[in-house]
């Protein structure tokens, strides 16, 4: 069901001193922050040649990475995302199964305008999992 690893998001503080750890310690290509109200983070995407690496930084009151920032005071792996080519029937197959599908179970647009949905983390050995749909 799962194809490629579509990326790897990192909840982290500070988006400039993060950012410039990928571009300038590790070399890396990365983007303008580019701020998303709809999902309450600033998102700064760095290109590796086989996968993104997303930096989320928390944007406004109710952030949804504010808590994991909280409990993860340096920041840390938030999420990873695997693309699926049927989101819809991705999603009815894990339900099917006794997985659970975060909010209310339809698929929303993502950072990338693409469909995704997000599963419980304690369904899938405490990683929080996205699907996005490509
Ligand atoms: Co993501």
């Amino acid at each position: 069901m799962i194809g490629r690893l579509n990326h790897v998001a990192i909840a982290v503080r500070d988006l400039k001193s993060a950012t410039a750890l990928y571009r300038d310690t590790l070399g890396a290509k990365v983007s303008e922050p580019l701020p998303q109200p709809a999902h309450g983070v600033t998102v700064v995407f760095i290109e590796l040649p086989n996968t993104k690496i997303e930096l989320l930084e928390p944007l406004g009151e109710g952030s949804p990475i504010g808590k994991f920032l909280e409990r993860n005071a340096d920041g840390g792996m938030h999420h990873i995302c695997y693309e699926v080519d049927d989101i819809l029937a991705a999603r009815d197959k894990l339900k099917a199964g006794g997985a659970r599908v975060l909010g209310d179970g339809e698929p929303k647009i993502g950072a990338h305008g693409k469909p995704v949905l997000f599963l419980h983390p304690k369904d899938f050995n405490g990683t929080l999992i996205e699907l996005e749909q490509v």
